[in-house]
């Protein structure tokens, strides 16, 4: 918090000596609220993602009435704004499509209305970024409540977790060593109640690494959804908005580079979602670091050992990683790598948030001399296939595939993959390669990046093989897949011009990815290549007209933070 008090935005909607002011209040007090609840009082916008079919946020309406709590304790005005909810699974095609959308929701909301500063309730994957990129666009004060976590997931006494043991078990089923009853139980032993999967998928390192930023309070990320911590973190968090408003800093002026770098130090420790690069240039683009790219988040993230043994990577649930101190304990485990003097929403540095941080189980939260990996988190590779770039996340991967050159067996889109892919003839050394799912392509860039491996293959004991796709992956998911191609092939870049036969050279550790064909061949194909047709109406033809590659954070072009003011409404 700064030392210096804002002036109120909304008393320019309540304060007027005018008809307009008149009207403002007259319709407040329409509402049952007393002039004493807003004259004067700063006023905190509830920005909240629950809907009926948003799975993981069914607890975030109560949550909201713990975050007035907190406000009228605070001295605020607290009002609830729903918006657009982003379900993981319910939401089709993807949740990708419409994060842009929650962003420019958010920014839109609080604008037009009289808001002094912002909580924002969200967790389930794209509703971090999307809430965060939004309000930070705002340029007012925010301060982000995590869902939390779902409860553990249990089937005959093993420990089972959302998104990653979905693909085991159906993996088993595809090879028949499942019973269709086990296949019925497994419906409800992973998801038990509400919260975002307790794995360290995108929910997880979402809400984990905006912790280590500093937009949600210290250790707020890991607290279960259903623990009784949870509310009281909310209203907590509602107190902080209500100062936030006279003595915060708009998120665009708070964030700065060392914040997203620390990001990167907490994705690498966390073990974290691949989608997490997508999201933190977007956001730190937002923030106006217009510069800021993959190779900078790679970099920051340098060495930093992987220490979070959670699912699916590890073996662990957000529940015990809550348990063995969260975020505060794992960030001071790597606390070398951070810039501990970077300023939290709550106007104190990383270093006070962690201070007297302990590790209270060393097999959920690693100590730095025995990781759970020694391969990172995150990885970038460039070449002939890549020229903008690709990731991919080795701590998942299989060691022995990180250099690797093979056969090229392409499919065109899911339905093309889904029909060819258990009858063609593919052997364990080929790249299985997937164009047509970037963020153009798609639209939307959904989570087909996981290709499944051939049946025939899964019946001979396989396990993995290298894929590579301009789609993402569930951060739930696990397998050595090259993900983010960019550019990606409705645009033409050289994903579009490879065919079956062709020869694809991998090496992780020398940052490459290279398609072995000559460049006169590559040239012939491109003569002939036709881009895909573009939707023609609704938010996808608009979304396809601005949306950027994922090396870019695949944001709109119109909506970066590149200089242009931002306009306050005018209020006639
Ligand atoms: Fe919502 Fe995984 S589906 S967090
Ligand atoms: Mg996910």
């Amino acid at each position: 918090m700064t030392g210096k008090q804002r002036t109120l935005r909304s008393a320019r909607w309540f304060e007027q000596d005018s008809i307009r002011g008149f009207a403002h209040r007259q319709r407040s007090l329409q509402m049952g609220y007393r002039r004493e609840d807003f004259m004067g009082k700063p006023v905190v916008g509830i920005i909240n993602t629950h809907s009926d079919l948003a799975t993981c946020h069914q607890h975030l309406r109560q949550r909201a009435e713990d975050v007035k709590r907190g406000v009228l304790r605070a001295g605020g005005f607290p009002v609830e704004l729903p918006t657009f909810s982003l379900g993981e699974v319910l939401v089709k095609p993807t949740t990708m499509l419409y994060r842009n959308l929650l962003a420019i929701e958010t920014e839109e909301l609080l604008r037009a209305h009289p808001i002094d500063a912002a909580v924002l309730l969200g967790g389930c994957d794209k509703t971090t970024p999307g809430l965060i990129m939004g309000a930070t666009s705002a340029d007012i004060p925010a301060v982000f409540i995590p869902a939390g976590p779902m409860m553990s997931g249990s089937f005959k006494g093993r420990a089972v977790g959302a998104g990653t043991h979905t693909k085991k078990y159906w993996d088993e089923r595809r090879k028949g060593e499942i019973t269709e009853n086990d296949w019925l139980d497994l419906e409800t032993a992973m998801t038990r109640s509400p919260g975002t999967c307790q794995t360290m998928g995108t929910a997880s390192t979402m809400t984990c690494i905006v912790e280590a930023m500093g937009l949600a309070l210290p250790g707020a990320a890991s607290i279960p959804a259903v623990d009784s911590a949870h509310p009281r973190m909310a209203a907590q968090a509602g107190e902080v908005a209500t100062r936030l408003a006279l003595h915060g800093l708009p998120l665009s002026e708070l964030l700065t580079e060392a914040h997203f770098n620390n990001a990167a130090v907490a994705l690498m420790a966390l073990g974290g979602s691949t989608n997490a690069a997508i999201h933190l240039i977007a956001m730190a683009r937002r923030a106006g670091l217009t510069k800021y790219k993959l190779t900078d988040l790679v970099a920051a993230g340098k060495g930093v050992p992987v220490l979070a043994d959670l699912f699916p990577h590890g073996s662990h649930m957000m529940q015990d990683f809550h348990d063995a101190g969260g975020m505060r304990a794992l960030l001071s485990r790597v606390r070398e790598w951070l810039d501990l003097d970077t300023i939290g929403v709550d106007g104190n540095s990383l270093r006070s948030a962690i201070e007297g941080a302990q590790v209270w189980n060393d097999e959920v939260i690693r100590p730095v001399d025995n990781p759970v990996t020694e391969r990172p988190a995150l990885a970038v590779v460039k070449g002939s296939l890549a020229p903008g770039g690709a990731v991919i996340k080795p701590s998942s991967a299989s060691a022995e595939l990180m250099k690797h050159e093979g056969r090229a067996v392409v499919f065109d889109g899911p339905a093309d993959m889904a029909a060819r892919i258990d009858h063609e003839n593919i052997s364990k050394d080929d790249v299985l390669v997937l164009r047509g799912g970037g963020p153009v392509g798609a639209p939307g860039m959904p989570e087909w990046g996981n290709l499944p491996i051939p049946k025939p293959l899964l019946e001979k004991g396989v396990k993995d093989i290298v894929r590579i796709s301009d789609s993402r992956m569930s951060g739930t998911h696990y397998g050595t897949c090259i993900l983010h191609v960019s550019p990606e092939s409705a645009v033409g870049g050289p994903l579009a011009l490879i065919e079956t036969g062709d020869r694809i050279a991998l090496d992780v550790e020398s940052g490459r990815l290279d398609l072995l064909v000559d460049d006169n061949e590559l040239s012939a194909r491109r003569e002939k290549w036709q881009p895909p047709e573009a939707p023609s109406r609704g938010w996808s033809a608009l979304y396809v007209a601005h949306v950027g590659q994922a090396e870019d954070g695949c944001d709109f072009d119109f909506l970066l933070a590149d200089g242009r003011p931002v306009q306050e409404p005018e209020i006639f």
